[in-house]
This record gives structure tokens, sequence and C-alpha cells, in this order.
């Protein structure tokens, strides 16, 4: 396993549209395992392949549940909406708020093909909803409706990463 290099804002590779994965070889899961560890080294709470420069459809997520690995996920349900604080590993120091639907339901494929589905709400669906995006080149800035001036954000402020 290898910690990654982080692609931030300026590198265009993220407005790129990430290809599903065909291939669940070991390649992808040499790319899952790094992914993991540099995820968690950093620390975020997911971690979407184009953010280490690999244009696959491929996200890790721990939401503090344990690992979970989405493949080619899509959002087939959502229900309800909530406005939380965002922030990404690919824009360092940089917090906004977004809405996001409250609960979500993602198909996707492990990582050896099996079709799964998970549902998720709080931050687990954040995560879901911010990673997946990834996959089409959109960052959360691109939704956010308003920027957080840190210095004025009160102690204890989440200031957790995606
Ligand atoms: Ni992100």
């Amino acid at each position: 396993m290898a910690i990654r290099n982080i692609r931030t804002e300026e590198d265009e590779i993220l407005r790129k549209h990430s290809r599903e994965v065909v291939k669940f070889d070991s390649r992808l899961h040499e790319l899952l395992d790094d992914m993991a560890e540099t995820m968690y080294a950093a620390p975020g709470v997911g971690l979407a392949a184009v953010q280490v420069g690999i244009l696959k459809r491929v996200a890790v997520i721990d939401d503090g549940e344990g690992l979970i690995e989405v493949i080619n996920g899509k959002v087939v349900e959502t229900s309800g909406s909530k406005i939380d604080i965002e922030g990404c590993l690919s824009i360092p120091e940089v917090y906004g708020r977004v809405e996001r639907p409250e609960k979500v339901v993602v198909n996707y494929q492990d990582r050896f093909g099996n079709a799964k589905a998970i549902e998720g709400e709080g931050l687990l669906a954040v995560a879901l909803c911010h990673e997946l995006d990834h996959f089409d080149g959109i960052l959360f800035s691109d939704k956010a409706i308003e920027f957080l001036d840190l210095n004025s954000m009160e102690e204890g402020f989440d200031d957790q990463q995606i």
C-alpha cells in the first residue's frame, strides 16, 4: 500500500468525468487500498479516485462506521434536504454550506463487481453525494450557498474533509 498525492483545485483533472470500472482486478484492488491509506492519512471522510489522478468511478468513504468502497455508484433515491458544512481534501482550508438530500440510496459495486446498495443519512449521505459528484467533475464549492470565514468559527467546529 502507498499514500498517493492528493490533487488540489487548480489541477484540471478534478473537472474531468471519470470512467465506469469494468475490470475488477488486482490493479483496482491496489488503487482501493492506496486510496483508503491516503484518506486515513489525510485525514478525510472520503476520497474519489480522480483526487489521486485516476479517472475511474471509484471512491472510499469512512464516516466513522467503517470503510466503504463505492465503485460505479449512482444515487437512485433521495429524500428530504439538509444544509451542512462541507470541506474537501482537494480544496484545503475552504468550508462552505451545501444543501444535500437528508437520505440517499446508492447502487454501486464492490471491489469484486458484486452489485450492492447502501442507504445513507447524515454524514454518510453527504459523503456519498460529495464523492459521486467528484465522478462527474463537480466540487462542493460549485454548490456551496455560502463559504465560511474560518476565523469567526467557534471552537469545536467540525472541520472534516470529504
Ligand atoms: Ni472532495
